[in-house]
């Protein structure tokens, strides 16, 4: 029951007003990803995923109401209704496939390593071989694929609330690599030249895509979102605000 606020929703943080009169949708988000939500200086949520949901809601006619909520209440968030649909670079799976509905993907990613220059790691073989500890943001499909590398209980295993935090840990030297998603990682590694990172890829990351995600069963909002990307993809709106890595 997260719709009909009207005048109260559009006045809160992150809410548009585009569509004056078209029925408000809670959206919520991990705003630690850059570049897809992120808190700019200004303490404005933005990002790619933003203006994307931006976008959708001025073609389907609706407005949102986007909230950081974090990564790890974001699923209960969306499955108890608290938020309408959740958009965070969530890679649909099959797992999140039995509990939630995925909007048709908007965007292609992989996980990769990042290191340091001075200890570097280069392939999933050096991550396997080494002692060093491995950071990932707790519940990513880099946590997934960093347990299946070193096996579910390996203590060797760091996972953190979010991205930057696994990040900042690499640069202080309490972790030796990182595992995230890929346009997260490069653009870290190019805003943070003086860290000397370098990252690696590997063919066992497998490709990802992203969607917008909703309860199941919620129908209604998913066709919406459905119809309001194709439109989007139509214009190619997709390719402009992700630029590589968006799915026509
Ligand atoms: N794509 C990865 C996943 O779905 C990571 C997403 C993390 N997103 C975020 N906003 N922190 O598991």
């Amino acid at each position: 029951g997260a719709c009909g606020k009207g005048q109260e929703a559009a006045n809160s943080p992150g809410s548009t007003a585009a569509n004056a009169g078209g029925k408000v949708y809670i959206v919520g988000t991990d705003a630690a990803y850059k570049p897809f939500e992120y808190v700019n200086d200004k303490g404005e949520i933005v990002g790619t995923d933003i203006e994307l949901i931006k976008k959708l809601a001025e073609i389907g006619g609706f407005r949102v109401d986007i909230r950081n909520i974090g990564w790890d209440a974001l699923f209960q968030a969306v499955q108890n209704g608290e938020v309408d649909m959740a958009i965070s670079a969530i890679t649909i799976t099959d797992e999140r496939k039995k509990t939630y509905d995925f909007t048709q993907p908007y965007f292609e990613a992989h996980q990769l390593i990042v290191s340091r220059a001075d200890h570097p790691v280069r392939s999933v073989e050096d991550l396997k071989n080494g002692t060093f500890p491995v950071g990932v943001q707790n519940g990513t499909t880099g946590h997934e694929v960093v347990k299946k590398i070193l096996g579910d209980t390996n203590p060797r295993i760091r996972s953190f609330e979010n991205t930057p935090y696994a990040l900042k840990e690499l640069e202080n030297g309490g972790v030796g690599a990182v595992v995230a998603d890929n346009a997260v990682v490069d653009l870290y590694v190019k805003e943070n030249p003086g860290s000397k990172l370098v990252t690696a890829d590997d063919p066992m990351f497998e490709k990802e895509y992203y969607g917008i995600m909703v309860k199941k069963g919620n129908a209604e909002l998913l066709n919406l979102l459905n119809s309001a990307l194709d439109k989007a993809k139509k214009q190619g709106l997709l390719k402009q605000i992700f630029g590589a890595g968006a799915v026509e």
